[in-house]
């Protein structure tokens, strides 16, 4: 259905903000979200629509990355705006019938959440009508342990999301915590993070040229300094 310039909108969700609360039936029974959740990280994803091509190459990859997810305190729910027996019909089918680079027998072991009212995808923003007034846009929202939305990704209909770099968020809002530290374009695990308060470097520019202690400064607002993959991986992902 076509944008018509007089849907209602709803105020969507925003960094910092608590996670809408809401109760839901999934293929794994009922949920109280986030409520269920609180003390884990957890990623609430949308999905425009079962039986699609997109969509199913995107829950095959989720699906085979669970563990990896799961090993980082991250636990997985997904939502689309079908209904259970649509959902048990097609992740019965991706198990049974598909099998799509590599993966094969994928079973998708997480809750995937009914929402044929679009309670859930109105109050989470991911009914983005410009794009489809009666699917989701493919969202993801990172929620922290507190309940705290941290990150909010939107994806259109036609382009099947990054799983690594969701993955490379989440490993970067945990080190970002933990460390104390933000982290730069492109950062990965191993590489050099950000010392944040402007002005922290507390070195004279005359010494800030290469580095200063462990710190390296290439402005007065701009320092890094080194973090060990290993230690980033000891604090933030189980083994
Ligand atoms: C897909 O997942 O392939 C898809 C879903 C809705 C609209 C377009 C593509």
């Amino acid at each position: 259905m076509e944008a018509t310039g007089t849907e209602q909108y709803t105020p969507m969700p925003r960094i910092g903000e608590k996670a809408p609360a809401f109760k839901a039936v999934t293929t794994q029974g009922e949920i109280d979200f986030p409520k269920d959740y609180e003390g884990n990280w957890v990623i609430l994803f949308s999905h425009p629509a079962d039986f699609t091509p997109v969509c199913t190459s995107e829950f095959m990859t989720f699906a085979s990355l669970e563990e990896k997810f799961n090993k980082a305190g991250c636990k997985l729910v997904g939502l689309s705006v079908d209904g259970l027996y649509s959902h048990i019909a097609w992740l019965r089918t991706i198990k049974d019938r598909i099998e799509y680079k590599g993966m094969k027998d994928v079973e998708v072991k997480f809750p995937l959440i009914e929402d044929i009212t679009m309670n859930v995808a109105k109050m989470y923003g991911m009914i983005q009508p410009g794009e489809a007034t009666t699917k989701a846009v493919r969202a993801v929202f990172f929620i922290d342990p507190k309940g705290v939305i941290r990150t909010i990704l939107y994806y259109p209909l036609s382009l099947g999301r990054n799983f690594e770099e969701i993955y490379r968020v989440l490993i970067g809002l945990k080190t970002a915590d933990e460390f104390g530290v933000a982290c730069p374009a492109d950062w990965q695990p191993g590489d050099d993070v950000i010392v944040p308060t402007a002005g922290s470097c507390g070195v004279a520019k005359d010494r800030m040229e290469g580095k200063a202690g462990e710190m390296t400064c290439y402005d007065w607002f701009f320092c890094t300094k080194k973090l060990a993959k290993d230690e980033v991986l000891s604090k933030v992902v189980k083994d």
